[in-house]
């Protein structure tokens, strides 16, 4: 039997540290259930002491979630690793992932403490640790950039205090794949007690070269755990990529000889969950998930796929999870159709209530779109006003006049509190003038760092999905909208960003 790698995610902590990706407690929720059916083995769900929202929301996921472990990250300290025990409590299967910086620079410069100290606090916490569950992780931070004979006694003391698995993280994105690998191969063969761990990679992606980073661990190292995200969402440059590793390691059996538990099937889906719950839209080029990924152009590559698939393909669209676009319902499904759709792609809805209001906005879209694709639905269920009752800022309906040669006008009506309000103004553009009708009643002084969109499922017939981004005193956050009128989108991601700024309790990281 093959060995297995450990497909370690990290979406919900290090992925939510990027600008703008923080995420309500459901929301985490949420994307940890479609983990669990991706059947990723450690779902990392947070770092529960840095802030109440966060050990909120490692608790809902550790008590919800049944199959995978769940993880909290922790500094090095008691309180830090008290707090994720706590929030772990009620966890099938608990990690503490307790880290601290081993690097030169970081010791100096971030810790102001001596190697000695950094070394004494490893050992200190990973026992306090080990007092309370049986599973938990060493970082050093900032590992692959830290002396080999000083990390190797750090790993050697932690491994000898309980440490069931050692991660040594590449934390600036400096690694070379080729050395990168030669450098865990080296510390598995210099820390006497090596085999007593599971060894992990965890790479950022700032020279773009997260995965191979993480496969060469993986191939030349021998790591077995690698640390990932959907999407590589993460801090800078991200993080390296889930799918990406994961079918590497599947598509690439003959050289890599390991297996991967994952349900790949499960893949796009997951990808469209967590790009549509932060705003962070997936490249179309981009490997595996990209809506490009498995389009094939060239008339030569074309008639290659048409007479046989690998001439050209080396993995197939749908397993990885990309249904052919088609139409699931119209305007005369009923609710019982919309809610087995629901459930067969994985979305739970936590009450009646929740169904009937997604329901009702799915009748509203059929009205105006006539064929309605997966897609479709699962922007809708990603719309807060179905999945929360009590947002700040809520869309109700938008005129806006543009022609040729004359300065667009629009008139929105939207709610604050329940409570109807109006704004018009002028703008540029049907969309600046709809944007500055919102701010000529809220006001917010958010500065707008990013405004993209996004055709869902391809044509001009489709939704248009609108991502906003703003920025406020240090914050930033990111609004989505969809709506088959890009106009109408624009506003309600606007709202959705104010929203979002507006709920700084809700907001689980800490960020900024
Ligand atoms: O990049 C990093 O070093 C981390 C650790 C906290 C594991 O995210
Ligand atoms: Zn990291």
């Amino acid at each position: 039997m093959a060995d297995k790698l450990i497909i370690f995610d990290t979406t919900l902590r290090d992925g939510e540290q990027s600008p703008g990706a923080s995420m309500t407690k459901d929301e985490k929720l949420r994307i940890a259930r479609q983990l669990e059916r991706l059947k990723v083995d450690v779902i990392e769900a947070g770092f529960a002491a840095s802030s109440n929202g966060d050990f909120e929301a490692v608790q809902s996921i550790a008590n919800a979630i049944k199959d995978s472990t769940i993880c909290s990250l922790s500094r090095a300290n008691d309180r830090d690793i008290s707090r994720a025990a706590e929030a772990l409590k009620s966890a099938n299967r608990a990690r503490i992932h307790t880290f601290i910086a081993t690097s030169p620079l970081h010791m100096e410069k971030k810790l102001r403490m001596t190697p000695e100290q950094v070394l004494e606090q490893a050992k200190l916490a990973v026992r306090f640790a080990r007092n309370q569950v049986a599973d938990v992780e060493f970082s050093a931070e900032d590992g692959y950039r830290s002396e080999m004979d000083f990390l190797c006694r750090v790993v050697e003391a932690v491994i000898k205090e309980g440490a069931t698995t050692i991660n040594i993280p590449d934390t600036v994105g400096y690694a070379i794949p080729e050395l990168y690998g030669n450098f865990i191969k080296t510390l598995r063969e210099r820390v006497p007690n090596s085999d007593k761990a599971v060894w992990s990679v965890h790479c950022h992606n700032d020279l773009g070269m997260a995965v191979a980073n993480s496969l060469a661990g993986v191939k030349i190292g021998g790591a077995r755990q690698v640390e990932c995200t959907i999407n590589g969402l993460g801090e800078r440059a991200g993080n390296c990529s889930l799918e990406e590793i994961v079918m590497a390691v599947r598509t690439r059996r003959d050289y890599f000889g390991l297996d991967v538990g994952i349900d790949t099937s499960q893949i796009v889906p997951a990808s469209r969950m967590v790009s549509q719950t932060t705003g962070f839209v997936v490249q179309p080029n981009k490997a595996v998930v990209g809506a490009n990924a498995f389009a094939h152009a060239s008339g030569i590559h074309q008639d290659g796929v048409l007479k046989a698939r690998d001439t050209y393909e080396i993995m197939r669209a749908e397993d990885v999870g990309w249904s052919a676009n088609k139409i699931v319902l119209g305007k005369l499904s009923g609710r019982n159709a919309f809610k087995q759709r629901l459930q067969e792609l994985g979305i739970e809805m936590d009450s009646e209530t929740e169904i009937n209001t997604a329901f009702a906005k799915f009748k509203e879209l059929a009205d105006r779109k006539s064929e309605i694709f997966d897609e479709d639905i699962l922007a809708l269920v990603s719309d807060e006003s179905v999945t929360s009752e009590k947002e700040q800022y809520g869309f109700v309906s938008l005129a806006q006049h543009s022609e040729t040669g004359e300065r667009p006008h629009a008139a929105i009506v939207f709610t604050v509190e329940g409570k109807e309000v109006h704004g018009a103004a002028d703008g540029n553009g049907p969309v600046d003038a709809s944007l500055k009708a919102i701010e000529s009643h809220v006001k917010s002084g958010a500065e707008m760092v990013l405004y993209s969109v996004n055709a869902i499922s391809g044509s001009t017939e489709s939704q248009g999905e609108v991502t906003v981004r703003l920025q406020h005193s240090g914050r930033v956050v990111n609004g989505v909208g969809a709506d088959p009128d890009i106009v109408v989108a624009s506003a309600k991601a606007y709202l959705s960003a104010l929203n979002k700024l507006h709920s700084k309790a809700d907001r689980v990281a800490a960020q900024g």
